[in-house]
């Protein structure tokens, strides 16, 4: 390591790294798309994908992976477990230890894993991290007993922080530990479970408070983040609406009823989602839409509709960037799990575009 604790990168992991091509824009998309599809919809398996996917992008840019590998690492982090869609709710659940056979079953998830992604031509890269993320730096781990830099070292990334984050949230075995016992925790693992200068290296950040640490609360956003979003209509009646359906999402939500008030929202801050109606008091919804997109080039773009008047607006998509329409009258629950999942994959798609 150098100086400032910073792993610089051996032979093995410089070849390892290589294994990795860049994704174009099309297959990027088609790996978001089917990224989507698979990864797990409940919101703590959610939550972890995503603290992982914060974790390790924090790591491999601390140890200065090529940045090549980034798309590949954040869809390997936030695919991780997915092979344990097969596993029963009883199991995944249980509060208790697992029975030797249950282990057996679960052990099985990184091959499945693996199998699920690897023919996906944009996730192949990803899937060999998600085979080997329960391999051991000392041979013993899980499918292939690989050691040490046999093991990529984006699985080993992943490893690490998987490990990190699962100790330091609530699980249904056990409570969540402090930070600085899990800190213990990892430390002992250093050598044997776990690449030791990653380890060192991503203790450093923790202790240094370069990484900020989940508290337990289980979320579908980075527990230090609140999305700030800008939704309005120049009908007041549509405003309250909003108000009320988007009161429990954890959003810093600011109302407005003119596009000058979403320019203003924008220039003092950024905005990650805007979500309007047809008609504001200056401009049209549409219109309010496509000339953020200059300003707020990332935010996600929704708009409301009324059910007889999506023909008409849909030919707005492109031009507006519009990622959903919401038709109206909405159904609560709904809505919240659309804006809540348009949240979501604006930090994935933030993520691998490295913005
Ligand atoms: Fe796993």
């Amino acid at each position: 390591m150098d100086e400032h604790g910073v792993n610089t990168l051996g032979d093995g992991a410089k070849s390892a790294c290589r294994s990795g091509r860049t994704l174009d824009r099309e297959e990027m998309d088609a790996a978001l798309d089917l990224a989507r599809a698979i990864l797990p919809r409940d919101p703590v398996t959610r939550g972890h994908s995503l603290r992982v996917m914060d974790y390790a992008l924090a790591l491999a840019r601390r140890v200065k992976l090529p940045r090549v590998v980034f798309p590949h690492l954040v869809f390997g982090s936030l695919l991780h477990d997915c092979g344990k869609g097969g596993v029963s709710d009883h199991i995944l659940q249980k509060p208790g230890p697992l029975t030797p056979a249950q282990m057996r079953l679960m052990g099985l998830h990184s091959e499945r894993g693996h199998a699920i992604t690897r023919c996906v031509g944009p996730l192949e890269t990803a899937s060999l991290f998600i085979r080997q993320h329960h391999e051991r730096w000392d041979g013993q781990g899980y499918p292939d007993g690989l050691r040490e830099e046999e093991i990529h070292i984006c699985s080993r990334i992943i490893t690490l922080v998987d490990v990190f984050d699962a100790l330091t949230t609530h699980r249904p075995y056990r409570k969540q530990m402090p930070v600085q016992a899990a800190l213990g925790v990892m430390r002992s693992g250093r050598g044997s479970r776990f690449d030791p200068e990653l380890t060192d290296t991503f203790l450093a950040m923790i202790r240094e408070k370069m990484v900020p640490v989940s508290r337990g609360r289980t979320t579908l956003f980075r527990p230090w983040f609140t999305p700030s979003l800008v939704a309005g209509d120049a009908s007041a009646s549509l405003c309250h609406a909003l108000v009320r359906s988007l009161a429990p999402c954890p959003v810093q939500l600011t109302v407005v009823g003119s596009g000058e008030e979403v320019f203003n929202q924008m220039e003092a801050g950024p905005v990650e989602m805007i979500l309007l109606g047809e008609s504001l008091r200056d401009m049209t919804g549409a219109e309010c839409l496509w000339l953020s997109r200059e300003f707020a080039p990332r935010a996600v773009r929704l708009m409301l509709c009324p059910f007889n008047r999506l023909e008409a607006l849909v030919a707005h998509r492109e031009q507006a960037g519009i990622y959903r329409f919401v038709v109206m009258p909405w159904q609560e629950r709904a809505f919240r799990e659309l804006v809540e999942e348009a949240l979501v994959w604006r930090q994935i798609t933030a993520a691998v575009t490295g913005a």
